[in-house]
């Protein structure tokens, strides 16, 4: 494959995500950063230069397994030191294999800031893929908030704790209308019609298409915190691939995508090409409070700036997860995906619970709240650094007697930063299982995503995991995926084979979720983790003590 190079400068700048002007995080002057379009089998090289004032930045490249280069993967405090103000990092790592991905920040609440972009593989020259198409779209999904990242970190990790709240605006490609609609003439809204005089750049992205053609319609969710449902009005939607993985394609209205998936659907434009069509996303899973993002899919055969006539797809009821089951539940391997191994060799339990740690609200894991430690996990590990993280191994699983569907009798939970360790190519199961909030009755919806790795996703069941349940894991044709959702209340059981030397992050994706905690680090086969170029790791303690390589 080729070397792609592109040079980064993160930076805060004015922009206007939703027509409102605030500072967002861009690259190179951009938000969304730029669009990096690579091969399979190609190499990047991403120079990243920190323009940030006063904190320190990471990208992390959300999809690629980084094979060989667990170093590259842009986790601040796993598998980095993150990057100072006025320096320069460079990434380079190998794009392994064609499918749909994104990059964004990996600390603190710079992806919710607006740090993040598309990352698209396409196949090598002269492969095909498994489905057709003419064309392609993409789509890069997220959620804008009014309130400054500062400030909703600081409400996170305050006493009394301040939620973030919803979002304002959903965004498409980086553009969203905040407190009006495209939609406005046609839909029974309080919003009144957005009045754009000409070229804003918040003005939403069009998408030219020709009539009787197939499309290939690329779609990535940053979002922070929002779970959302994409539906084009009156057409169908086949999907073909997930996380970088084709599936058994299924013909759907309209997909839920939850933070963190990917996915490609096919289109075809068989509609009247006389019109125009809404392309239109809006929240599940929570009360939403944001209006549904909207822009238009253009009929070539129309101008762009002539509105659909009919009223933009109505978002399912925010509760309805029988509806987001059946959508999920379809997702299968398409035929020829790997299967995954008859048996476990290792099996975590891991319950999601929110808790109280000294006062603070946290989410915890096996009641251990994940606080990162000052130096990379990769680093301590390789230089045999002691006490830079907890030695103590995180739990395996917990309490039988566990009522899940009541807020926990005894909140508290203590902070952890210890790490799960696995040999070379152990089969892991992790069962992940939903339970009750805090206070009232409730329970999240939490998308968790493993970086390093594809997992296959065996099943999912409401209620408390049993033994029983196992008999019914799919070992003939589960999806592989690195993103996986689990319902209210439920469970989910995913299987992977630790083959990555390294460190990495699982944790769900919700940005402030992560933040407060609600994640695990994996320590995989570490004697065999080779070159780690020093850059990686020089900070903290490090940079003042001359670092030898104690392994091999
Ligand atoms: Cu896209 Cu660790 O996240
Ligand atoms: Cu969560």
């Amino acid at each position: 494959g080729a070397v792609k190079q592109y040079k980064f400068d993160v930076e805060y700048m004015y922009g206007e995500p939703d027509c409102v002007e605030q500072v967002v995080i861009g690259i190179n002057g951009h938000f969304p950063g730029p669009t990096i379009t690579a091969e399979e089998g190609d190499t990047l090289h991403i120079i990243l230069t920190n323009n940030l004032f006063r904190e320190g930045t990471v990208l992390h490249w959300h999809g690629i397994r980084q094979y060989g280069t667990p170093w590259a993967d842009g986790t601040a405090s796993i598998s980095q030191c993150a990057i100072a103000p006025g320096q320069t990092f460079h990434y380079r790592f190998t794009v392994d294999r064609a499918g749909t991905y994104l990059y964004h920040g990996h600390y603190g609440l710079q992806r919710t800031a607006g740090l993040y972009g598309s990352l698209i593989v396409n196949l090598a020259k002269g492969k095909k893929e498994a489905f057709d198409y003419d064309g392609e779209l993409n789509l890069l999904l997220s959620d804008w908030w009014h309130k400054t990242t500062l400030e909703q970190e600081v409400g996170l990790s305050s006493i009394p704790f301040k939620w973030v709240n919803e979002p304002q605006s959903l965004l498409i490609n980086g553009r969203g209308q905040y407190n009006c609609s495209l939609a406005a003439n046609v839909m029974k809204t309080s919003l009144s019609e957005c009045k754009f005089k000409g070229n804003e750049e918040c003005a939403s992205q069009t998408f030219d298409v020709h009539p009787n053609k197939t499309y290939r319609i690329r779609i990535a969710s940053a979002t922070s915190l929002a779970s959302l449902n994409l539906a084009i009005g009156k057409h169908k939607l086949v999907v073909v691939e997930a996380d970088g993985n084709y599936v058994k394609p299924f013909t759907v209205d309209d997909i839920d995508i939850y933070s963190g998936e990917t996915y490609s659907v096919l289109l075809r434009t068989n509609q009247d090409p006389k019109k125009n069509y809404w392309i239109s996303i809006g929240v599940r899973g929570r009360k939403p409070n944001t209006p549904q993002g909207l822009t238009i899919l253009n009929y070539k055969t129309n101008s762009a700036t002539v509105l659909p006539t009919s009223p933009p797809p109505i978002t399912p009821q925010w509760d309805d997860y029988n509806r987001s089951k059946t959508f999920t539940y379809n997702i299968f391997g398409l035929k020829g995906t790997q299967k995954p191994p008859k048996y476990y060799d290792r099996r975590l339990l891991l319950l999601n619970t929110q808790n109280l740690v000294r006062g603070y609200t946290k989410w915890a894991i096996n009641n251990v709240s994940l606080t990162l430690p000052s130096i990379p996990y990769l680093a301590s590990v390789m230089f045999n650094v002691n006490g830079s993280f907890d030695t103590k191994i995180p739990p395996n699983t917990f309490s039988e007697g566990y009522d899940i569907y009541n807020p926990p009798l005894n909140p508290n939970a203590n902070t952890g930063s210890g790490v799960y360790m696995f040999q070379l190519n152990q089969v892991v199961d992790v069962i992940l299982q939903n339970a009750n909030v805090m206070k009232g009755q409730n329970s999240e919806i939490h998308p968790w995503h493993l970086h390093g790795h594809d997992f296959w996703v065996l099943g999912y069941g409401d209620g408390k995991f049993q033994q029983s349940d196992e008999r019914k894991f799919n070992l003939k044709n589960p999806p592989l995926r690195n993103n996986v959702v689990v319902f209210p209340y439920g469970w989910t059981a995913l299987r992977f084979r630790a083959d990555n030397p390294g460190v990495w992050a699982f944790h769900c994706h919700i940005q402030p979720h992560l933040y407060m905690g609600m994640g695990v680090v994996f320590a995989e086969a570490l004697s065999n983790v080779k070159r780690i170029p020093n850059q990686a790791l020089a900070c903290g303690l490090l940079r003042n003590v001359s670092i030898h390589k104690k392994h091999n």
